[in-house]
Order: C-alpha cells, then sequence, then structure tokens
C-alpha cells in the first residue's frame, strides 16, 4: 500500500553551511561507498581518529560475522575524546552540568582532561584496575559518570552501565554476567529536588558471593548511606590526592571499549560488547553529520547515560568532535513541562535529541510551553528510539521547531551503535514518522526473509544491513554462539547471512524506510526495550503463578504497555484482585525495576495455545489491542479459552 506523506525541504540558510548540503552530495558519498566501500571507510578512519599507530587493514571479513575494522591501528578513545582537543578548545565546555534543582556547572576540556586522569589513576591506583577488567556503572545523571566512563577507556578496563532505574536483582545479574570487579556508583542523585537513593541498591545486589571487590560512592547528595568497610570507598575522598596525569593504555583498535546490556527474545539481557576504534569513529561520524553540530553550538540529548543513546550521543559522539554537550540530572518535566525550553532559552541550545515518548508527555502536559520561551537558537531537532506519530511529530515541528529546523528521526539500535537510517539536516527531505534513507556508508536494505531479495515498495519486510560496518556490534558478552544466532540466523542474500536487526520496515515509492516495529518478542516502551520474556520469568517468581504471556498494547504516551494474561495455580479464581495485581508487580519491581510494572493485568482462565502448546501471543495482541480476532482458532487446543479472554478484556 502506498502512501502520501507531506514532504519538507531543509531549510536552505541552514543547508548552505551544512556539511552534507544536498541530495546530490549525500548520493555522492553512499556511491562512494558501494563502489570503494574499504577506501570509504579507510579514508574516514584516517582522517577523524587520532592513532598512536596507523591501521594496516580496513576490514577483515575472514572470520564473519565476526569482523576486525582497522586491524594494527592504535589508539585510546579517551585521547579521541579529551586529550586531542587540548590544543584547541582547553576553554572550551565539553560538558554543561544542570542539576535537578537548577545549579549548572561548565565543565572546560581542561577540566574534563584533570578528572578524567584524576579518575583513571583513583582506579589503575587504590583498586588495581587494569586493561580488560570489567567495571559496572551504576549512577546518576552527573558529570562523574562521563569521567568514570572515559576513565575506564583510559586504562583499558570494559564499563558496563547498568541504567540507575533497574533494580537489585538485575543489577546483580549484570554485575555476575560480566564478572565485574569494581562497581561504581554514587550515594544518590536528586529527582524533583527529592533524594534519589543508588547506593543502596548497589549494597542489596552485593549481598551473598559476588565477583564484586571494591565499590567506589560518589558522594552526591551526602544522604547517610550503608558502609561496608574495605569494600566502600569515597570517591571524593580518594580523589583528592591523584595526580591529573595519567597515561593512556595504547590499545588495539578492536580492544574492547564497553559492554551494555540488552533485551532481546529470551529472559536473559544480552551483554552487547563494543569495541575502540570503530565505534568512536562512527559516533564521531554521526554526530557531525545527522547533527550537523558546529564549533561554537551547544548540544542536548536527553537519554539517560544508562541506555546506548546517552553512550554515544551524550558522551562518546560529542566528546570525540570536541563538542559542548548538556548534561542534565533531572526530569524534563519538573518543576513543569517547560522545563527543557527554559534550558534551550538559558544555554542557547542548539541541537536537540529526544524520543517521541518525551515529545508527547511535553506535549500533553504543556502544550503552550514552548511559546513562552525563546527557543530561536535551535537548529536540529531528534528523536530516537520509537516511531514518532503525526500529532507529537507536527507539535515538535511547529512549536517547538517553530516550523523552521529539520526534525532528524534517527533509527538505530544498542547493537548498531550508532544511527544507521537518518535525514541528513541539510539534504534530505523529510516526512514525517519516517527515518527516510539510510546514512552513507551504511548498506541497510529492507529484505524478504523467505527470499532474500529487496522487499517492494510498501510491502514490509525485515530491516537488515548487509554488510558490517565499524560500529557494529562485536559479540554477546560470553557467548559466540548467541552472537550469531541472534543477529545472523534469520536472513540471508545472496546466501551470505546479512545483519538482522528485529525490526520491520518497508520502502515507499521514494524509496523511503519507514520502520513498522519489532518482530519479536521485544517490547518498546517509553522507548525502552523491554523483552517480554524477562517481565515474564520475573512474574513466574510469584508462587501462585501458573502460567503467563506478556505483550505489548499500544499506549498514548509510553508507546507500548506492558499487557499480562496471568493464569494462577488456585482454581477457586483470585481472592483479591487488587492484592494479586500489587503482589506481581511487588516481583516486577524487585526483580527488573519500576519500568517493567504492567499496565494491565488479566486473571485468564487459560492461554490460547496451539495443540503443541505453544502460546499464541499475536491472538493475545489482538486482544490487548482491543480488535477483532480475524485467524483461525479451530487448531487450538482450547479455542473456547479466546472467547472468555475477549469477553474479560473487551466486555
Ligand atoms: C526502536 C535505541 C522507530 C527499534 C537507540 C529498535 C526505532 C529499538 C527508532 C532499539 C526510530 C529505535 N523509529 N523505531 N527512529 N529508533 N527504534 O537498543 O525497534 O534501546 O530495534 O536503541 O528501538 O532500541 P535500543
Amino acid at each position: 500500500m502506498s502512501e502520501v506523506k507531506q514532504i519538507f525541504k531543509p531549510n536552505r540558510e541552514f543547508a548552505a553551511n551544512a556539511r552534507i548540503k544536498n541530495m546530490c552530495e549525500y548520493q555522492a558519498l553512499q556511491d562512494w561507498a558501494i563502489e570503494d566501500y574499504e577506501g570509504f571507510w579507510g579514508s574516514y578512519a584516517k582522517e577523524k581518529i587520532t592513532w598512536a599507530e596507523p591501521f594496516t587493514n580496513v576490514l577483515d571479513e575472514s572470520s564473519a560475522p565476526f569482523v576486525k575494522w582497522f586491524d594494527g591501528g592504535k589508539l585510546n578513545v579517551s585521547v579521541q575524546c579529551v586529550d586531542r582537543h587540548l590544543e584547541t578548545r582547553k576553554n572550551k565546555a565539553a560538558i554543561i552540568f544542570e542539576g535537578d534543582r537548577g545549579d549548572v556547572q561548565a565543565i572546560t576540556y581542561l577540566d574534563l582532561f584533570k578528572n578524567v586522569n584524576r579518575f583513571a589513576n583513583l582506579l589503575k591506583e587504590d583498586f588495581g584496575v587494569t586493561k580488560g577488567d570489567r567495571v559496572v556503572i551504576y549512577m546518576p545523571m552527573i558529570p562523574e559518570t562521563a569521567y568514570a566512563m572515559l576513565a575506564c577507556a583510559r586504562i583499558g578496563a570494559i564499563h558496563s552501565i547498568v541504567f540507575g532505574g533497574f533494580s537489585a536483582e538485575a543489577l546483580r545479574d549484570r554485575i555476575e554476567d560480566a564478572e565485574a570487579k569494581v562497581v561504581i556508583t554514587a550515594d544518590g542523585s536528586f529527582r524533583k529536588t527529592k533524594p534519589y537513593m543508588l547506593k543502596p541498591v548497589v549494597d542489596v545486589a552485593l549481598e551473598g558471593e559476588t565477583p564484586v571487590e571494591k565499590v567506589l560512592v560518589v558522594e552526591r547528595n551526602n544522604e547517610d548511606v550503608a558502609w561496608k568497610s574495605g569494600r566502600d570507598y569515597s570517591y571524593n575522598e580518594l580523589i583528592k590526592d591523584k595526580s591529573s596525569q595519567c597515561e593512556a593504555e595504547i590499545m588495539d583498535a578492536e580492544d574492547p571499549l564497553f559492554l551494555l546490556y540488552t533485551s532481546g527474545s529470551t529472559g536473559k539481557p544480552k551483554g552487547v560488547q563494543h569495541n575502540s576504534a570503530g565505534y568512536i569513529l562512527w559516533a564521531q561520524m554521526t554526530m557531525e553529520w545527522v547533527f550537523d553540530v558546529k564549533e561554537n553550538d551547544t548540544y542536548w540529548c536527553t537519554a539517560d547515560v544508562g541506555w546506548i543513546t546517552g553512550h554515544t550521543y551524550i558522551v562518546y559522539g560529542p566528546l570525540a568532535m570536541g563538542a559542548t554537550t548538556v548534561m542534565f540530572e533531572g526530569v524534563i518535566t519538573f518543576p513543569d513541562a517547560g522545563r527543557p525550553w527554559a534550558m534551550v532559552e538559558n544555554h542557547r541550545i542548539n541541537q536537540f535529541y529526544t524520543a517521541p515518548t518525551a515529545i508527547r508527555v511535553l506535549h500533553k502536559m504543556g502544550e503552550d510551553a514552548p511559546a513562552k520561551y525563546d527557543l530561536s537558537s535551535l537548529k536540529v531537532l531528534g528523536t530516537v528510539g520509537e516511531p514518532i506519530d503525526p500529532p507529537a511529530w507536527k507539535w515538535y515541528y511547529e512549536e517547538v521547531g517553530n516550523s523552521n529546523c529539520a526534525i532528524v528521526d534517527t533509527y538505530w539500535q544498542t547493537e548498531t551503535g550508532g544511527h544507521v537510517v537518518s535525514p541528513l539536516p541539510g539534504a534530505t527531505p523529510i516526512k514525517p514518522g519516517c527515518a527516510t534513507l539510510p546514512l552513507p556508508g551504511i548498506m541497510a536494505e529492507i529484505l524478504d526473509p523467505a527470499t532474500g531479495e529487496v522487499s517492494e515498495v510498501g510491502e514490509t519486510g525485515y530491516m537488515c544491513i548487509t554488510k558490517p560496518w565499524p560500529a557494529q556490534i562485536r559479540g554477546v558478552w560470553g557467548d559466540e554462539e548467541r552472537y550469531v544466532k541472534s543477529y545472523f540466523g534469520d536472513v540471508k542474500k545472496d546466501d551470505k547471512a546479512v545483519y538482522f536487526t528485529g525490526d520491520g520496515a518497508r520502502y515507499d515509492e521514494d524509496g523511503y524506510i519507514t520502520i513498522t516495529g519489532r518482530t519479536d518478542d521485544v517490547i518498546n516502551v517509553s522507548g525502552h526495550r523491554m523483552g517480554t520474556a524477562e517481565v515474564e520469568a520475573a512474574i513466574k517468581k510469584h508462587a501462585n503463578v501458573a502460567e503467563v504471556a506478556v505483550v505489548g498494547k499500544p499506549h498514548e504516551l509510553k508507546g507500548e504497555g506492558i499487557f499480562a494474561y496471568i493464569v494462577l495455580k488456585s482454581d477457586d479464581g483470585v481472592a483479591d484482585e487488587v492484592e494479586e495485581v500489587k503482589a506481581i508487580n511487588g516481583i516486577i519491581k524487585k526483580e527488573i525495576g519500576n519500568i517493567a510494572l504492567c499496565d494491565d493485568i488479566v486473571f485468564a482462565p487459560g492461554l490460547p495455545k496451539t495443540r503443541s502448546g505453544k502460546i499464541m501471543r499475536r491472538i493475545l495482541r489482538t486482544i490487548a489491542k482491543g480488535e477483532k480476532i480475524t485467524q483461525d482458532i479451530s487448531t487450538l487446543e482450547d479455542p473456547t479459552v479466546v472467547a472468555k479472554l475477549e469477553e474479560m478484556v473487551n466486555g
């Protein structure tokens, strides 16, 4: 089915000064990559990265899907992000931090250099952290988090950030899987002016046996927290006598930089591994191309550093290119929905990057708020994490951007390291809700999984990337087989297994790509990726739960909400539904965190299953959406269960 969408051309004045100025330039770059893939990437790698030793080979695919980029090259990512800017940007703000309570701190590149070096010395001297060690970071949005990341990079340690909203159990799982020897945390942080505690969660996560030897605590809000002597140390104390010079470890291009756990279609999250050179190259290039940040610009990404967006587009990308990146501790709707716009006005922000779910909330809570502020500094508005719906897009474009800014709908994933399909703000005519075209160098194609052929216009196919790219995932930590099976098992093109994102997508008549959503059992709640199997595993820990199936359901603000069908063990029905729902959400909170709480719970008499016992999730999704069942249910083990569920859910 073809669809007609409005087209918005780039602002001419902006385009004239953009790095990629028009579609001809875009096409020339993409043609270059198609014709001479290694030449294209080799040339950018040479130009953009400050190498300690040059690479000798661009791409080694001999053990595909295990690939090597820029073999022989040596570098240090903290040098790329900090040291190399000292000559020209010493006094430029690297990070502008705004605290929850409005406290503002500008950290220059020189300050950043000193802080990262001191932090690196601390980890090395006091904790004995060396190259290859895993360090878990469970931190709020404060500058010390960026220092910690870059300090790990400086000494060759592999960081694994766990989002501060995850529970002690979720933190424990990730610590154990990575066999981390150090945890870096804070006593807490401020959210809506109230203390938000982190250290107590770490204490629970480390109860019993643990690979963790030392815990470093940044004292942010000076709340009283328990202290285990011999294990817990104060950052504020230890940092005092550290030298601000720490030699950077010389790393191989393919040495791991970090792990980031993300949800897949099974219960256990995957430790996505990113390596040094390829990741930082693409982080920097996409910052330059997609946000088109200029030397005196101020850029703000509202993500949390616990997700990939925070890694690539708050810390690594902006700092690699020498930009000024804003870091915000608080909640964007506090004290009211004008907060982000006040920040844009106060800091004269030029590029603003957020998730559609945040746009929907800001729109709902403060439709007229943007008009009360001077937003004339804005040039580029970005979205990420989920498809953006037309009303949210329209408001963002007209009210926030004054119909004058490009909206870059950036499509990518934890595994892709950086953007893969996105408009270029000075070149690409945009259509609301459409991620548009592959970025230069990225061979993104929508394929028919059955034939491996490129999908026809209007047909939904599988969003694939048919050639390795520098910032791609290098492995699933500790599980080679899972890496191959999860990403290279579903689609073959010309008999070669290609990377499959897990998303469906379709082309329109202009060849533009619209992402249609996940094809697997992963849902997207407020832009956070959640495996339904993970939520099910948590719910199953309730003693009275016999069976459970979790599906996504469209949600006005969150994009998708979590809908659980639960079959209880006792046949006498539910004694007290309210109490039972509380108990189940209590378990989810303990096992995963508040981000996975269910929006709807239905105590079902049974689940629709095939005769071989497979739960028919498609039927459950249809019922949750309130739609009519059109598929054939006669082959179900017990077809009557469908009518019962329909009656319960939709009356
Ligand atoms: C979804 C976030 C539509 C998609 C960077 C992907 C999107 C998952 C978009 C990755 C977009 C991300 N339009 N859907 N612009 N961007 N997604 O790993 O389903 O947290 O697979 O990375 O978010 O989520 P992740």
